[in-house]
């Protein structure tokens, strides 16, 4: 069986001190359950602040993007080198706000997926499709086009996770139906194996409007093998109740 992955993507939310205060908050009623990781994201300027505070928990620190230079002349850039070295474990890649409002292209998160694991961090790349192109059935060549083009040369035999996220479910309260999650899960599994990995062994989270009184069933989904959280992810409370809802669907499972 697959270990579960409940990732917080805290996108452009809460300062220093924010960070350090939700964190402590979030630890002091925190209970590791075996098979289940846990993972937060803050933003780049909270990572080394999160760390001190995470290091002393199973749970991982992730970054929410990086760029694929190791250094050199790119103001503004964060490399893989600089997010292992405060910390970090995993890195978000591609998400659909990055695609959206930054320009970013498959091609691009290609090479941010090789550099992060050239740099023994475990990308998350985001695959998605928008309700236009739902609509329009291209749903499963643009989820293919994304993986193909995104994971073009990478080496199969290293650590990757792969976040299903439709566009039209993020932010919006506009959860996809386990069925249809499911559906796109087993699709992603089965081009995954297409493209040479090892997809049985590959954690597919679904990400878009997760909450704690939805999870519950979405994890029941064979494909389904954790979630990737915004909203929800911010407040203790809420992201609690989706690890302890996990927990309990998988201790009877
Ligand atoms: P949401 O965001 O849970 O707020 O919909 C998910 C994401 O963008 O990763």
């Amino acid at each position: 069986m697959r270990p579960l992955l409940i990732a917080g993507n805290w996108k452009l939310f809460y300062t220093k001190q924010e960070t350090q205060t939700v964190l402590n908050d979030f630890l002091a009623s925190y209970k590791q359950t075996p098979q289940l990781d846990v993972l937060l994201c803050p933003t780049f300027v909270n990572l080394d602040a999160a760390s001190s505070i995470l290091k002393q928990s199973s749970v991982k620190l992730g970054a929410q993007d990086v760029f694929h230079q190791s250094s050199g002349a790119y103001t503004g850039e964060i490399s893989a080198e600089m997010l292992k070295a405060v910390g970090c474990d995993y890195v978000i890649i591609g998400h659909s706000e990055r695609r959206q409002f930054f320009g970013e292209t498959s091609e691009h998160t290609q090479l941010k997926v090789k550099a992060a694991q050239n740099s023994n961090l475990i990308p998350v790349l985001c695959v998605g499709e928008t309700l236009e192109q739902r609509e329009n059935g291209q749903m499963e060549s643009v989820i293919e086009d994304q993986l193909k083009k995104g994971l073009q040369g990478i080496d199969t035999s290293k650590p990757l996770v792969i976040a299903y996220e439709p566009v039209w479910a993020i932010g919006t309260g506009k959860v996809a139906t386990p069925q249809q999650a499911q559906d796109v899960h087993c699709f992603i599994r089965k081009s995954l194996a297409q493209l040479g990995f090892s997809a049985d062994t590959i954690q597919i989270l679904y990400g878009g409007s997760v909450k704690p009184d939805n999870v519950a069933e979405l994890i029941q989904c064979a494909d389904i093998d954790g979630a990737l959280v915004g909203g929800a992810s911010l407040k203790p409370e809420s992201f609690l109740a989706i690890i302890n809802t996990v927990s309990k669907e998988r201790t009877h499972a």
